[in-house]
């Protein structure tokens, strides 16, 4: 079992490919209510969890209850990719603005994996082949730049192995 140690209160943003397992690890280690999730919020506003067109929507609603969960003192995580600074940018923006801590949690999953996973899953269309690589690429890029975006806690999960073996440590 690996501890990650995680204030009472903070933004756990997850980071990501698709097909990681970030849905699952959010359902696994948060409640429901403390997640707030790109595709639900692709719903909410479209629908259709899997339209992509509905991306700015989204993730303004995401952005909007992640400020009013931080604001009533409530730790919340981001489960959405998250694998460009830019995408996580806002989210340090968001914590700050609450002088609250932003943590990153990264599954680090090798492509093949995360494409395995996704060819069998009945939650969501087709995928292209390209998107895996794509998201795995740009999560190892921004590894060495989480830090300096405001990330004071990294918690890097290497392969399903570590990220099975982990358990969330609530510190006050
Ligand atoms: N899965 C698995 N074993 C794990 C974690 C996930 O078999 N240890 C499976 C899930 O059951 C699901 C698929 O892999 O069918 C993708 O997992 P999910 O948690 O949904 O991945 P996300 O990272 O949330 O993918 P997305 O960004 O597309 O939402
Ligand atoms: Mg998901």
């Amino acid at each position: 079992m690996t501890r990650l140690a995680v204030p009472d209160l903070c933004l756990v943003v997850l980071v990501g490919a698709t097909g990681s397992g970030k849905s699952s690890f959010a359902r696994r280690h948060f409640l429901p209510t403390q997640t707030v999730s790109s595709d639900t919020c692709r719903g909410v506003v479209s629908d259709d969890e899997g339209s992509q067109e509905a991306t700015k929507d989204a993730f303004d609603l995401v952005h909007y209850i992640v400020g009013k969960r931080l604001a009533a003192g409530r730790l919340t995580v981001v489960d959405a990719t998250n694998v460009k600074p830019e995408d996580r940018r806002h989210l340090v923006e968001v914590a700050r603005e609450h002088d609250v801590l932003p943590v990153a949690i990264v599954l680090d999953v090798p492509p093949e994996v995360c494409a395995e996973r996704n060819s069998t899953r009945p939650d969501r269309a087709h995928m292209p082949a390209h998107v895996v690589p794509r998201h795995v690429r740009e999560l190892r890029r921004g590894l060495r730049s989480l830090a300096r975006e405001g990330f004071r806690t990294v918690h890097h999960l290497r392969g399903a192995a570590e990220i099975e073996a982990a358990e969330i440590a609530l510190e006050p």
